[in-house]
C-alpha cells in the first residue's frame, strides 16, 4: 500500500503508511498510552508485552498494518486487519484500531478505517470482523457508518478491575457487491 497524506480537523498533517518492523518501539508507546488512558481498552498496561514482541509481531503480520504518523514522527494511530492464515478461511479478516488519546475525535479513526477498508476490498477480503466494548459509543458510530453490523453481543464478557461487567460486541462487514 502506498503512503497517503491526510489532515486532521485541527490541521495536523498525517501520513498513513504501512508499518515496518522498525516501528515496533513507536507502536509499543502508542499501545502503552492507550492502555493508560483506558477508554475502549481490554488489555491493561502490564499485559502489553515487550517492545521486541511488538517488533516481531509487525515483522510477521499477515495482512495490513496501517500507521498514522504525525509530522514529528510520533505514531498517532494503528489499524490492523489480520488476514486469517489457513487457506479455507483466508478470505476473512479481523480488524483492530487504536488512536492516541490526544488525537481522538479529530477524524483520524475514520480516515484510517476508510483507507484500510479500501485496501481490504481491493485485496479480495470477503468479510471483516471486529470486537468492541459495548460502552464504546464512538467506535460503534464509526464502524456502523462504514458498513459494520452487530453480529453478536457477548454479555458480561469483560470484567473491569472494580468488578463491573461490560458486554462485548462482535461486528462484521461484508465486502460490497
Ligand atoms: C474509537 C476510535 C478508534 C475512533 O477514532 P477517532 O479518531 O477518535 O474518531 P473520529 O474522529 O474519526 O470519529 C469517527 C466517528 O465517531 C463518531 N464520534 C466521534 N465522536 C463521538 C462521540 N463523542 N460520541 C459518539 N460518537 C462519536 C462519529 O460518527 C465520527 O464520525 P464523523 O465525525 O465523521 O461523523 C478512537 O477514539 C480510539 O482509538 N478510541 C480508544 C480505543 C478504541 O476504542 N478502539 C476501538 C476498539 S474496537
Amino acid at each position: 500500500m502506498d503512503p497517503t497524506e491526510c489532515t486532521l480537523r485541527d490541521r495536523t498533517p498525517i501520513t498513513l503508511r504501512q508499518a515496518a518492523a522498525s516501528d515496533g518501539p513507536g507502536v509499543w508507546l502508542l499501545t502503552r498510552d492507550q492502555c493508560e488512558d483506558g477508554r475502549g481498552q481490554v488489555i491493561e498496561v502490564d499485559e502489553i508485552g515487550t517492545v521486541e514482541a511488538t517488533t516481531a509481531k509487525i515483522a510477521d503480520f499477515p495482512g495490513l498494518w496501517l500507521l498514522a504518523v504525525g509530522g514529528d514522527g510520533a505514531i498517532l494511530g494503528s489499524l490492523e486487519i489480520r488476514r486469517l492464515r489457513p487457506r479455507r478461511v483466508a478470505h476473512n479478516g479481523l480488524l483492530s484500531l487504536g488512536i492516541h488519546p490526544a488525537a481522538q475525535g479529530l477524524g483520524l479513526g475514520r480516515a484510517m478505517t476508510e483507507r484500510a477498508l479500501a485496501w481490504a476490498d481491493a485485496a479480495g477480503l470477503a468479510a471483516i470482523e471486529l470486537f468492541m466494548r459495548a460502552d464504546n459509543e464512538r467506535a460503534r458510530a464509526l464502524y456502523r457508518s462504514v458498513g459494520f453490523e452487530v453480529m453478536w453481543i457477548r454479555e458480561r464478557f469483560i470484567r473491569l478491575p472494580d468488578g463491573a461487567a461490560v458486554d462485548d460486541v462482535v461486528m462484521r462487514r461484508e465486502a460490497p457487491g
